[in-house]
């Protein structure tokens, strides 16, 4: 892929300007940068804090020709592509489905696909968070959330962190894209995640919880949880929070 950068001091939020750009015609490949997010998004609304030069914040526009069944497998592939950044910089982290990395059992990156139609066609916004600095997050959230400098225990900055970070997704997206990519994006996440199966678990779905133990991923991403009466539940969004034996 070739990338084109459009790169800001501060700016509302990458993924709205990389969703704009996508509407003027974008191809795949435009990145958005910004070193402040004024209203970075979150998933299910949430916002993403997104203090000047503390964090990476980046969206990408893609333009898949592949079956619209595997979009959500992109998400997938940019988890790998952030773990495999991460563990290249010394990090040993890990990922929570379906997008959240881990480090020590606290976040450390999320990921933001938004898609839309558009004059050219389909496009899917890629936006990716990566905590550089502690100050990327509040302090309140110090027992969930971590950084890179934290877990490296060196200064790291967000140019040292996002040359790696394209080369990688370059690598993955382009690998999901090929015949065999979608099932192979699969075992590539399954072989990274401790939770892809025998992970105690709760899911929170928009209207209940259901609790139980990971079985895998099905072939459109979907979490599969095994309950304690043996069925099988197949999960395309929610929140999973790790069960630990004591709860
Ligand atoms: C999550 O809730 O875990 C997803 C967070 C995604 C944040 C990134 S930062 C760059 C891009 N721009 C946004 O507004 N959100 C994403």
């Amino acid at each position: 892929m070739n990338f084109t950068f459009h790169r800001f001091d501060s700016i509302d939020s990458t993924n709205i300007e990389a969703l704009k750009q996508a509407r003027l015609g974008a191809g795949e490949g435009l990145c958005v940068v910004a070193r402040q997010q004024t209203a970075g998004r979150g998933r299910q609304g949430r916002t993403w804090t997104s203090p000047t030069d503390a964090g990476l914040y980046l969206s990408v526009v893609l333009r898949p020709t592949f079956e619209v069944k595997d979009v959500p497998l992109i998400t997938l592939a940019a988890a790998v592509a952030v773990f495999d950044t991460l563990a290249e910089l010394g990090a040993t982290p890990d990922i929570k489905w379906p997008n959240d990395v881990l480090i020590n059992d606290k976040k450390v990156c999320g990921i933001l696909a938004e898609t839309a139609e558009t004059d050219q066609g389909f496009a899917v916004i890629l936006g990716i968070g990566i905590n550089v600095t502690s100050d990327s997050y509040p302090p309140e959230l110090a027992g969930t959330a971590t950084s890179v400098e934290d877990e490296l225990g060196r200064p790291v900055t967000s140019s040292e962190v996002e040359p790696r970070l394209l080369t990688q997704f370059d690598e993955w997206y382009g690998r999901l894209c090929t015949e065999d990519g979608p099932t192979s994006i699969i075992d590539d996440w399954s072989n990274r995640s401790s939770y892809s199966h025998g992970k105690q678990v709760r899911v929170a779905l928009s209207s209940e919880a259901i609790t139980g133990t990971t079985d895998g991923i099905e072939p459109n991403g979907a979490l599969r949880i095994r309950r304690s009466n043996g069925s099988i539940i197949a999960v395309q969004a929610g929140d999973v929070e790790r069960l630990r034996p004591t709860e």
